[in-house]
């Protein structure tokens, strides 16, 4: 069906995913009165120092709102985001863990992925992404104060498995999300998907 490649995208995701599970059970405990940057050093071996993940595996998470932040970790701990590792290790953490990390992070630059793309469908997919998402992932999704989180050089696997989620109802969207998901992938299918996927990856 329309989803056939995206589909087969997250298959290859998942496994680079579920690839670092082994290290979460060795992660430190963190300990209350923790500092932010004591914090962070326990994300730092997946994400990055900073928050800026060299890799596929793991979202790069410097720059992102206080506000997404917060609410993302709170929706990774409850389940209400689905995640194969936050969840556990969201649930480690209290509320106020969640805004110190969230302000340590904010303050750090989101570092763009180097990754392939190919650039007709981006060209494509940057059309689609103003028509489609722009009003609320301003900047081409690069703006982070929308509280939507960022697009632009994030990661391929991971953006491509949050729209699988979205698209699954696995992840609520936003009303307005769901809506002109459905217009795009009536009128361009998972071609229009895979074009947006790649305008995004062509942001470096
Ligand atoms: C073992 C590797 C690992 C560790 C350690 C880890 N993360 Fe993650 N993180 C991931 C993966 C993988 C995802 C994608 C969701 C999933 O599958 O769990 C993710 C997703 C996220 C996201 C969502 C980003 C977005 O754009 O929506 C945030 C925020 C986040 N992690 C914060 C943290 C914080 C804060 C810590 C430390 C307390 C941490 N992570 C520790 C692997 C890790
Ligand atoms: C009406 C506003 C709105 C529109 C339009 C919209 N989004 Fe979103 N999007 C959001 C918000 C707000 C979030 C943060 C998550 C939440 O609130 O559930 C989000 C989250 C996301 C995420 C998850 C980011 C992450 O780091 O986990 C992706 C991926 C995404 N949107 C893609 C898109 C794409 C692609 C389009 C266009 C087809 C689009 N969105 C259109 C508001 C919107």
């Amino acid at each position: 069906m329309a989803f056939k490649t995206l589909t087969k995208a997250v298959v290859v995701a998942g496994l680079a995913l579920s690839a670092t599970a082994a290290i979460a059970a060795d992660a430190p405990k963190v300990m209350t009165g923790a500092s932010a940057s004591m914090l962070a050093n326990t994300c730092a071996g997946c994400h990055g120092t900073d928050g800026a993940s060299q890799g596929p595996a793991s979202p790069t998470i410097a720059g992102l709102s206080k506000d997404y932040f917060i609410e993302t970790m709170q929706g990774f701990a409850s389940g209400e985001i689905p995640s194969t590792i936050m969840g556990r290790i969201a649930k480690g953490y209290t509320e106020e863990e969640f805004a110190l990390m969230a302000d340590f992070y904010r303050t750090k630059p989101f570092t763009k992925a180097k990754q392939d793309f190919d650039k007709k469908l981006a060209k494509k997919g940057a059309k689609l992404h103003d028509k489609y998402c722009e009003k609320c992932h301003a900047e081409g999704g690069q703006s982070a104060e929308d509280d939507a989180g960022v697009l632009a050089g994030q990661w391929t696997p991971y953006v491509n498995w949050q729209l699988a989620n979205f698209k699954a109802g696995d992840r609520e969207a936003p009303k307005k999300m769901k809506k002109q998901m459905r217009k795009l992938l009536e009128k361009k299918g998972s071609e229009g998907v895979k074009a947006l996927l790649n305008y995004y990856a062509s942001q470096q």
